[in-house]
């Protein structure tokens, strides 16, 4: 997917919203509207509900809007109610898939079963999207150790040619719709630990490789900073990604930064 790796990356996780198909085809619609035809540094991607995928999916047919699950399973077939394949992800155009979400970690998900999926997902070319976040800070630094034991969980089944398949996306589960955001040197602090811990499994060479995405309470208030400061290569925006104007404004200051650095 990436055409890339330092161009911006943002995606819109629409959640369990909006609530009819009717709904989700004009958030699309005028999400594609609002971001206009003007030529893109910044990739795009939306990840809304499964039953709306496959009719999304044929309104962006050129893929400047891409389209991304919010979970999957990792087995191809079988005896599981309720779940949803890749295979059937990618017949239906699906191009990348967010695991590990700290709303899925909340009901259940382990590490483990994240580093499952990531090792299913890493048999294609799919892109996938691997959420990180600690639940809270303390004055004692003790988050880092959850971010240090989710990302070497994720890592473990990442083998060296396969990085640049992979994203992360820092999450931190205090700012996620909440209203409070890390600051962006928090942030920055972050981007480099992540960075480290690659760095320190691959070699200093590969650290470049994994793009590190920034969600919690992303607005169109709070992009440029943590873009500035933070040196994120982009978002992961929940909230804000249901309104078209909103969204379309983050992804023009995403892009107009890439203009000025790439
Ligand atoms: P938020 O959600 O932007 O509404 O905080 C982010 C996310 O959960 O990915």
């Amino acid at each position: 997917m990436a055409k890339n790796i330092h161009s911006p990356l943002v995606v819109g996780n629409w959640k369990m919203n909006p609530s009819t198909l009717a709904d989700a085809r004009k958030l699309f619609l005028d999400t594609r509207k609002e971001i206009g035809r003007k030529k893109l540094n910044t990739q795009v991607i939306v990840a809304p509900p499964f039953p709306f995928m496959s009719e999304l999916q044929k309104l962006s047919p050129s893929q400047r809007i891409m389209i991304a699950s919010q979970n999957v399973h990792f087995k191809k077939n079988g005896a599981h109610t309720g779940e949803v394949s890749l295979p059937m992800l990618q017949s239906v155009g699906v191009s990348a898939v967010i695991v590990g979400h700290s709303e899925r970690r909340m009901s259940g998900e382990s590490d483990e079963e994240v580093s499952k999926k990531i090792e299913t997902v890493l048999k294609t070319k799919t892109t996938i999207i691997v959420c990180i976040g600690e639940t809270k800070r303390d004055n004692h630094g003790n988050y880092f150790g959850v971010i240090e034991k989710q990302l070497h969980s994720a890592l473990s089944v990442v083998p060296k040619p396969k990085l640049s398949q992979v994203v992360i996306a820092y999450e931190p589960v205090w700012a996620i719709g909440t209203g409070a955001t890390a600051t962006p040197e928090d942030v920055h602090e972050m981007k480099l630990f992540i960075q480290k811990i690659i760095a320190l499994k691959y070699g200093k060479t590969y650290m470049n490789k994994v793009r590190i995405l920034y969600g919690g309470s992303v607005k169109k208030e709070n992009a440029q900073q943590l873009l500035d400061i933070s040196e994120v290569n982009g978002f992961l925006v929940g909230g804000a990604s249901l309104k078209s104007k909103e969204f379309a404004k983050i992804i023009n200051i995403a892009d107009a930064y890439a203009k000025r650095t790439l």
